[in-house]
């Protein structure tokens, strides 16, 4: 456009010693941020939820029934998440879409059918409150719902990663791909499986299995990383990228600090408790420093949230569980996002670092080299509800 153009914007180019451009400016919206405005429903972005019953939800055109995203800071275009009310006695629209979806039963129970192109016969599974189940890739499924009163579905996706790059929703929800690599149809495809594994590449306690009945009260084999008694299981379900894991800490007893970047979104299944997550810029002490204003807190109970580290960089976090049952997560991240299984040189040396104390070369804070604001405070709230403490004197000792 000439310069002396009268409409519309028209480029400059700099005088000597200035820079092109705007210099300020504002992030541009993405494809998937736009995808979800699109959609006429609202989309909570924070850095968590006390308790995603109370997110306000719109009806929803496309899915039937009434729902929210929520885009938790820090895990913007890394994986998407939304809650999704199906009525009593009422039905979601059937879909079937090129990203990944775990599903984790908030309240309610109903069933899933589930079938691809060419298949004449439905697969149906039953759910109920705490059941945990992945839809296979661009599988086609309709939720139902088996009762008189509604249910509420918590769905994590890959669809940012996908829109995103793909910029097209149409191409997304009517490809006729059938990706018999992930779903056969087989009978017994969302049948509960109980064999335990080691994880193959780190070696944690893991199932494969595409359907967990119940994971708010599932058994829970022992892993001692986050703190003492602390209990941890890793489900690989559907053949998915997308990763996630349950974990529990004893009644009494909270989390060791640890740091890492954003991805990692902690859903609270069973007690009630906090979150701390400071940047690492602040230290390992940040109220002795006088920067507590600094650290940012979410309170939950069943049905919350908090995102891990939730801004760029890498950020400290820290959870408290101060109900009388133990405090137990489930942790989303998304497909290829976790610090230790996301793309680098195949063979380099990696070591646990999050679950090694700073001192020794990790990246978690031990409870003898915490700020003691952090004892004093969660013994004090433990007090008031009446939970007594079980942090031993001795999980304190210097060089212990
Ligand atoms: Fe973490």
């Amino acid at each position: 456009m000439p310069h002396d153009a009268s409409e519309g914007a028209h480029w400059h180019e700099p005088k000597a010693g200035e820079n092109a451009g705007f210099g300020n400016f504002s992030r541009p919206a993405m494809p998937y941020d736009r995808f979800m405005e699109a959609e006429n429903i609202p989309v909570h972005r924070a850095i968590g939820v006390h308790r995603v019953h109370d997110l306000p939800m719109k009806p929803w055109a496309r899915l039937g029934g009434r729902g929210t995203y929520i885009q938790l800071f820090g895990t913007e275009g890394l994986w998407g998440m939304y809650v999704v009310e199906i009525p009593g006695g009422g039905a979601l629209n059937a879909e079937h879409h090129l990203y990944e979806k775990e599903v984790f039963v908030v309240e309610g129970r109903g069933s899933t059918e589930i079938w691809q192109d060419g298949q004449t016969k439905k697969q149906t599974f039953e759910w109920q409150k705490g059941s945990l189940f992945s839809i296979p890739l661009n599988a086609h499924h309709r939720f139902v719902n088996a009762s008189s009163s509604p249910a509420l579905l918590l769905c994590g996706t890959s669809a940012p990663n996908m829109m995103n790059l793909i910029d097209n929703p149409h191409f997304i929800f009517n490809c006729p791909y059938d990706f018999t690599d992930r779903y056969s149809g087989n009978d017994d495809y969302f049948k509960p499986k109980d064999d335990l594994e080691p994880d193959p590449v780190r070696g944690l306690a893991m199932k494969r299995t595409n359907f967990i009945p119940d994971i708010i009260n599932c058994e829970m084999p022992l892993d001692n990383r986050r703190s003492p008694g602390y209990r941890r299981l890793e489900p690989h379900m559907g053949g998915q990228r997308f990763h996630l894991w349950i974990g529990q800490h004893e009644t009494g007893r909270y989390s060791k600090a640890h740091c890492h970047e954003s991805a990692a979104i902690l859903i609270c299944v069973k007690g009630k408790g906090y979150t701390y997550t400071w940047p690492e810029g602040l230290g390992s002490k940040p109220w002795e420093a006088g920067k507590g204003d600094k650290v940012m807190r979410q309170d939950y109970e069943f049905g919350g949230m908090v995102s891990a580290a939730p801004m760029s960089g890498d950020w400290f976090h820290q959870h408290f569980g101060i109900s009388k049952d133990p405090l137990r997560f489930t942790a989303w991240f998304g497909p290829n996002n976790h610090s230790a299984l996301k793309p680098g040189r195949p063979g380099e040396a990696m070591a646990d670092i999050w679950a090694i104390d700073i001192k020794k070369g990790g990246r978690a804070i031990p409870y003898n080299d915490e700020d003691p604001y952090i004892r004093k405070e969660f013994e004090q709230t433990l007090a008031a509800e009446g939970v007594p403490s079980r942090m031993e004197e001795k999980l304190y000792v210097k060089g212990d």
